[in-house]
């Protein structure tokens, strides 16, 4: 049998505790450790599974043989703590997004290089059969001439949610608002589906919450092989709708409607050609999601992506490849957001690298 790669996790909040459900369902993984600066938040954790609580990450490594280390402590220091794993010789998962400034994903990236860890960002919807679907279409040029795609995303957050940790909605530790926390997700994806974002147009406000960063934001986009988008996002749209991502080109549509493939239609797949006015019938359509999201209830998602991309990333360390999305396929959608950002305060358009 397999030997069991050792995990442990550092930081034990809302997404911590599912990091350990997910490890918890993997036949091959096994949960060791856990930091987090709040012990009691770990003692349950600790009794119920004999995981070894420590209050130090430093401690930890001192202490245990750990294959891979999750990273789930507030975004702004996900680059000390991931660095911190590596050096201690730990592969590293670690949460979005993967830092919040583009120097310090370059330094991750570096530590990597020096280090030879392998380095993975959480980005779940990846792994999600609607967005993997879409994506060998993209791959296959299904959709023909790649013209509009948006990201939609409604979201409601109380602020209640605001207000439960010191960290949340500062530029300091969360990097910024709707789009750098909760917005990453489908941003990822729409740069994953319609390729690399060349320049960015932007507003940006703060409508509904009591925070320093923005809970409301409009970004017109235009991609580097030409086609255009949008991204429109908010946390204050009560109670909290579904994400949308739309590909839309000149042989084909694809709708992902919160997480599931709500609508797709291919010119290669039709018996009939389409009239002048378009219209065709979806070939596939799901209708209604009923899956966890995270709309209005950031603990209200799923594990079963988030072990998906664990157990990617065990391959990867077991036959000494790389994982779906490491360090650097992780840095484009922070750089879109962070020039967002730049748009909404400069009033100017901005071009990406
Ligand atoms: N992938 C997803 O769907 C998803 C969902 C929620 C959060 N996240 C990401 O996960 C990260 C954490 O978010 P959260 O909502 O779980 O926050 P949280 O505040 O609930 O949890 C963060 C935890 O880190 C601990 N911590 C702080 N400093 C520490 C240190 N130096 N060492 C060890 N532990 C420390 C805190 O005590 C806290 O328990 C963020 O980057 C966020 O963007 C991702």
């Amino acid at each position: 049998m397999t030997e069991k790669l050792r995990f442990g996790i550092v930081g034990y909040g809302v997404i911590g505790e599912l990091h350990a459900r997910a490890i918890h369902s993997l036949p091959d993984a096994q949960l060791i450790a856990v930091t987090d600066t709040t012990p009691e938040k770990i003692r349950k954790l600790a009794e119920e599974h004999s995981v070894t609580p420590y209050s130090n990450a430093q401690e930890m490594y001192a202490n245990e043989q750990l294959d891979i280390v999750n990273i789930c402590t507030p975004s702004g220091m996900h680059g000390e703590h991931a660095i911190e794993a590596m050096r201690a010789g730990c592969h590293v998962i670690v949460e979005k997004p993967m830092e919040i400034t583009l120097v310090a994903i370059e330094k991750m990236l570096r530590v990597q290089q020096e280090t030879g860890r392998k380095l993975a960002v959480i980005s779940q919807h990846r792994f999600d059969s609607a967005t993997q679907q879409v994506r060998k279409l993209v791959d296959e040029q299904a959709f023909g001439r790649l013209v509009l795609g948006n990201a939609i995303i409604p979201w409601w957050r109380s602020q209640k949610y605001y207000d439960s940790g010191a960290w949340r909605g500062t530029w300091e530790l969360d990097g910024g608002g709707v789009l750098m926390n909760q917005s990453i997700h489908s941003i990822d994806l729409l740069q994953w589906l319609m390729g690399h974002v060349k320049s960015i147009y932007a507003y940006t406000d703060t409508r509904v919450h009591r925070m320093e960063t923005e809970d409301v934001a409009v970004a017109v986009l235009r991609f580097a092989n030409g086609a255009v988008g949008t991204i429109a996002a908010t946390t204050g749209a009560y109670p909290g709708v579904g994400t949308r991502i739309e590909i839309y080109g000149d042989r084909g549509s694809a709708v992902i409607d919160n997480n599931k493939l709500g609508y797709l239609h291919l010119a290669r797949d039709d018996s009939e050609e389409v009239g002048p006015y378009g219209g065709a019938k979806p070939q596939s359509h799901a209708g209604n999601s009923t899956g966890m999201t995270g709309a209005a209830d950031p603990a209200a998602i799923a594990f079963d992506t988030h072990a998906l991309q664990i157990a990617d990333m065990m391959r990867a360390v077991r036959k000494n490849e790389t994982p779906l999305l490491d360090g650097n396929g992780a840095r484009h959608p922070v750089e879109i957001i962070l020039g967002i950002y730049e748009s909404a305060r400069t009033g100017r358009e901005v071009m990406l690298s």
